[in-house]
């Protein structure tokens, strides 16, 4: 091994920042013993350092300078969970100039620059990894592109985004309305006080570009995708789907047509009870894909929450830690670094 103690720079201490932090706490030993890496958060960029937390952090490891970061040649690798576009893409451009491996959950950030992130990791020869940013715990980007890379893709169907699937669900199971289930959703944390983004289908968007890339190899601008909320439900519309044997569901697909155009939405879509989609409820998150040679697969699990983002933020920092360790961080071969 090259490097045995690998430190990571944190930008953003919010829920999923805290979380992943938790996740290293939680099996930083067993990683160490798996790996013979020692992982270690030796900054954090945080505004509010004194905010209450379910974590103990040495008072002394924050900033309000990313430059304490950057500038740190011990630092290898950085984590950004600021979330938003601004300035969370340009610090991580800043990062990746820098010199430094860099891992987010952040989907809208990494849909609005997708090809800048991706020639800055090529250009400065480091990784780029964002498997948190579509689905949060479920390890769809690396099933795709490394045990599925074998396959020709024809579609992928999604249930991205745990905030709709759980007002959905429960308009269904408990004949709600959408405004009643949303006041609840927001007092028990499964909702955000402004919901615009994923009411509205804009977050399954930023997601489904992400997917779109990987599995077809086109840039897709979520603005260009085609989006319907869930705003308009209504529990008749639901009583009507329920009647002819379907569940409404937030789906966000894309698919190869047979005279190999592209098609993709996301839209309120009726889903028949006997597909496994159908079966996915409240906050969890599905991707069902086919491929031309593995078939129909579908991988389901925690789209959100801090300790399944930050499981998913772990892997790539864990993975990119091993390449270190293998001084193989970088293949000019592959684009954006990614092997
Ligand atoms: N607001 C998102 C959701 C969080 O409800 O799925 C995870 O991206």
């Amino acid at each position: 091994m090259k490097k045995a103690h690998l430190k990571i720079g944190l930008m953003g201490f919010g829920n999923i920042g805290v979380g992943s932090y938790q996740v290293l706490e939680m099996n930083r030993k067993q990683i160490l013993a798996e790996t013979g890496l020692d992982f270690e958060i030796v900054k954090i960029l945080e505004k509010n350092a004194d905010r209450p937390r379910p974590v103990q952090v040495p008072r002394e490891i924050f900033t309000q300078d990313p430059d304490d970061i950057f500038c740190d040649p011990e630092i290898d690798i950085v984590i950004e969970l600021l979330g938003g576009i601004h300035p969370a893409a340009d610090l991580m451009l800043s990062a990746m100039n820098h010199g430094k491996h860099v891992v987010t959950a952040n989907k809208a950030a990494v849909a609005a620059a997708y090809d800048e992130l991706r020639k800055a990791a090529e250009d400065n020869h480091v990784l780029f990894r964002y498997e948190a940013s579509v689905a949060g715990g479920i390890p769809i980007l690396s099933a795709l592109t490394e045990s599925l890379q074998a396959n020709e893709w024809t579609e992928v169907l999604g249930i991205l985004n745990g905030t709709t699937n759980y007002i959905l669900t429960q308009m269904t199971d408990f004949n709600l309305e959408y405004a009643d289930v949303l006041k609840t959703a927001q007092e028990k944390g499964f909702a955000e006080a402004d919901p615009t983004a994923d009411v509205e289908g804009i977050d399954a968007a930023n997601k489904l570009s992400i997917l779109i890339s990987l599995i077809f190899g086109h840039r897709v601008p979520p603005e260009e995708i085609p989006m319907e909320g869930i705003t308009r439900i209504t529990k008749g519309d639901i009583a009507e789907a329920t009647e002819s044997g379907n569940k409404i569901k937030l789906i966000a697909t894309a698919r190869k047509t047979v005279d190999g155009r592209l098609e993709y939405s996301v839209k309120p879509t009726l889903i028949p009870f006997d597909h496994p989609l159908a079966g996915v409820s409240n906050e969890f998150n599905a991707v069902f894909v086919q491929g031309n040679a593995v078939g129909e697969l579908m991988f389901y699990g925690k789209g959100a929450g801090p300790l399944p983002t930050g499981s998913a933020v772990m892997g790539d920092v864990i993975s990119i830690g091993k390449l270190i360790a293998k001084n193989a961080a970088y293949d000019n071969k592959v684009p954006g670094g990614r092997r």
